[in-house]
């Protein structure tokens, strides 16, 4: 723990940013399994939303993990630090008025609490991207599914590791039932009203 720190608030603000950007910001957090399509999505919203002229940023555990979280593994505590630094970071971006899209798998309800807690229940959308662990396993976009089943790789998430799934979702996004199109398009509808005047 750090002592003797002293917090600077500054003449700008969050809602002098947004009002710059023309829109409010927000943390879209999407939760889901390895394969389940949280970054895909995260992607294509990304992008629908920026042909709106809404300033977004997208943050990727894969992504991060190449990065600022280069140092974590797949451990509990791993995971859980791997998380607190990224709320972090969100709740930065946010506030700096960007619309911000994190997938990771953020498999523990405490977790992703803890996540709400820290960037604002006003500004969090968690967002359960539902899929089941074969249909994941079929999908095995990066072949960790089949390192898996070679027991090349320890605590997976679904099978050596826990996914506890989201008990009250803002959002369900189940990519068994709906194509990415049509899970880009319930993200947009859900988030747009909120963030635009
Ligand atoms: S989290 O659990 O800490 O939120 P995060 O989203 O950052 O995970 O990283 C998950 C990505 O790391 C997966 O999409 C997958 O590509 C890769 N990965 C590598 N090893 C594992 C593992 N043991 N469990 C889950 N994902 C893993």
């Amino acid at each position: 723990m750090s002592s003797n720190i002293t917090w600077h608030n500054g003449h700008v603000d969050q809602s002098v940013r947004e009002k710059l950007l023309k829109h409010k910001s927000h943390v879209l957090w999407f939760t889901g399994l390895s394969g389940s399509g949280k970054s895909t999505i995260a992607v294509e919203v990304e992008k629908k939303l920026f042909e709106k002229n809404i300033f977004c940023y997208r943050l990727d555990g894969d992504n991060i993990r190449h990065g600022l979280n280069s140092d974590l593994g797949f451990s509990k505590e791993e995971r859980a630090e791997n998380i607190r630094r990224i709320s972090e970071v969100a709740r930065l971006f946010c506030d700096a008025g960007v619309v911000t899209l994190v997938s990771f798998i953020s498999p523990y309800r405490q977790i992703r609490q803890n996540a709400r807690t820290t960037i604002g229940d006003k500004q969090f959308i968690e967002i359960y991207v539902k899929c089941s662990i074969e249909t994941c396993a079929k999908r095995d976009p990066k072949g960790l599914y089949e390192k898996v089943k070679q027991g090349e790789i320890k605590d997976f998430t679904g099978y050596t590791s826990d996914y506890e799934e989201p008990l009250q979702p803002d959002l369900i996004l189940d990519t068994e039932k709906f194509t990415i199109d049509q899970a880009v398009d319930q993200t947009l509808a859900y988030l747009v009203p909120k963030i635009m005047p």
